[in-house]
């Protein structure tokens, strides 16, 4: 397929790109792998995604690499993912900072594996400073525990006095939720053919466009990417007005 690069207006692209990457294990069943070769193939699918922003100049590129509800799969395969996780900082590591990527992580990270918070932590500080695209992991993420944290903390900091009920909107909320200081997505591509959301950025995609790939994850390629961002540009983002208002 020839490069779709060229039908995308660059200034008006979107500022946040969140990827539901799903169909790895459906993937190593079709080529009859086992499900973490599936996982391992998702990396280079992930190298399209992050190369395809660089090109179209985002800011920001959220990846949801592992669910809380991710932690019920077997062992094997678990461990396989924390391990690819891992190797594939380790390996990268140079490319985000010859690309300027700046690496982040929303979800529980402290319940994973001392190596791969020791790693995460390694790749965070070390890619602190760059400027470019802002690559967020989600990693034993889940978006209701989220939210449920973000009222704990709250309530913990209206008992001690140090916010008021009065001041509890939505410009407050949003302090309290790990995504804090990243722009809500504007776009959300999920992979795998299943039209689903899976308990992820609940409250950040309340006005994202949503757009499903008919591709299983380690398929992807920039041109997926590019197709989705094309589909993007059509779309009218009312926010709840009407498309009259829009254009006056
Ligand atoms: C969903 O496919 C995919 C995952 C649960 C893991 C995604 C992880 C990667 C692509 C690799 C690690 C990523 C980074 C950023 C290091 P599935 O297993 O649910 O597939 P299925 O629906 O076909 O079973």
């Amino acid at each position: 397929m020839s490069d779709l690069i060229k039908n995308i207006s660059l200034n008006n692209v979107p500022q946040h790109v969140a990827v539901i990457m799903d169909g790895n294990g459906r993937w190593a069943k079709k080529n009859g792998y086992l499900r973490a070769i599936g996982h391992k193939n998702g990396i280079r699918a992930v190298k399209e995604a992050v190369e395809a922003c660089i090109k179209l100049n985002i800011n920001t590129l959220t990846l949801y690499a592992f669910s809380t509800e991710n932690w019920n799969r077997p062992k094997p395969e678990v461990d396989a993912l924390m391990e690819l996780l891992v190797t594939a900082l380790s390996k990268e590591l140079e490319t985000f900072k010859t690309n300027n990527i700046k690496l982040h992580t929303i979800g529980e990270t402290n319940q994973l594996p001392n190596r791969c918070q020791k790693k995460l932590n390694d790749v965070i500080t070390q890619t602190k400073n760059n400027t470019g695209l802002n690559l967020v992991l989600a990693l034993s993420y889940s978006s209701k525990t989220e939210i449920i944290n973000a009222i704990k903390s709250i309530a913990s900091d209206v008992l001690t006095n140090h916010l008021s009920k009065k001041v509890i909107n939505e410009k407050n909320f949003v302090k309290y939720l790990q995504t804090a200081g990243i722009p809500d997505p504007d776009l959300i591509i999920r992979t795998g053919f299943e039209k689903r959301i899976s308990n992820f950025l609940l409250w950040q995609i309340a006005y994202s466009e949503l757009y499903f790939c008919d591709r299983l994850w380690p398929d992807f390629t920039k041109n997926d990417f590019y197709e989705a961002v094309i589909e993007y540009q059509k779309r009218e983002r009312r926010f709840g007005k009407t498309s009259d208002q829009l254009n006056s």
